[in-house]
């Protein structure tokens, strides 16, 4: 075990490569506000989304290793494309060595599990950054869970630069937004659920919204995310007793504190304490 790591309790960690794990960290905080958290952003390097699968896993890695020396003995990758590419190799071949008794969990298994129960024509669309629908993480487990569901994925690789980009609700963001709407309803006109299968997508819904027909629904995963660590501190209580609860909230960014500010301001809505960090 790594020497390093000597605490026993802290907040749980939540990380993105930018402000999508917001989006889920607000669930959290909705959903189990008695635990402390500590966001850590990637921003200096998002996004993740057309970087290669090393790449990916090496940024991954280093933000869960520094979570873990802030004291973190769980940690949420809040990220689609951390979770499609990083989550499995972290958990198996690096976990065991770093410290076997911490845990890193994902957030698309807790989406792929509720899907079955939404879906009424059982064609589901996945919206995504390249690197998740390239790895073609939700389409397999899908198939492992419900294999008469049919998966379309759709990579929108704008829509994570739209909302870094703070172009999220201006007028330019429709072009991208309705091409790959119509893209993926082209594909599969039977889909009546669309998964916004990134964490930055939900500040793009409204949009989104706007382009689907009637009878296709979105789904935000940041509630069913929630949910599912609910049931999992609950299920886990020796995990639950290790994470600190003060219900507190900490931001690290590896960008400037103040463009992380004033964006996180934006999705949640609050006054937030941030510090910068270095990760290389
Ligand atoms: N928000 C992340 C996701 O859920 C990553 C986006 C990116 O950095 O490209 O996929």
């Amino acid at each position: 075990m790594n020497q390093q790591l000597s605490s026993k309790s802290g907040p749980i960690g939540v990380f993105d490569s930018g402000y999508g794990g917001l989006t889920i960290l607000q669930q959290f905080r909705k959903i189990l506000p008695e635990y402390d958290y500590l966001y850590l952003g990637d921003n200096a390097r998002a996004p993740y989304g057309s970087r290669s699968f090393e790449v990916v896993y090496e940024f991954t890695l280093q933000a869960v290793n520094r979570l873990f020396e802030e004291g973190c003995q769980l940690v949420i990758l809040a990220c689609n494309t951390a979770s499609a590419k990083a989550l499995r190799n972290i958990q198996q071949k690096n976990l065991p060595n770093i410290d076997p008794t911490r845990r890193v969990l994902g957030i698309i298994r807790p989406t792929i599990e509720i899907i079955d129960g939404i879906t009424k024509t059982k064609h589901i669309g996945v919206l995504g950054t390249t690197g998740t629908i390239q790895s073609e993480t939700y389409n397999i487990e899908i198939n492992k869970l419900f294999p008469h569901i049919i998966t379309t994925g759709e990579a929108c690789p704008m829509w994570v630069p739209l909302v870094e980009n703070r172009e999220f609700d201006h007028p330019g963001a429709d072009y991208f937004v309705k091409k790959h709407i119509d893209e993926i309803l082209h594909r599969d006109s039977q889909i009546d659920t669309l998964v916004l299968g990134c964490t930055h997508y939900p500040l793009l819904v409204d949009k989104i919204q706007r382009f689907i027909p009637e009878g296709v629904q979105i789904l935000s995963q940041g509630k069913y995310v929630a949910e599912s660590l609910h049931h999992y501190l609950q299920v886990h209580p020796e995990m639950s007793d290790k994470c600190t609860k003060g219900g507190t909230c900490k931001f690290y960014t590896t960008e400037s504190v103040e463009k992380f500010s004033d964006m996180a301001s934006i999705f949640l809505s609050e006054n937030i304490d941030v510090e910068h960090l270095s990760l290389e």
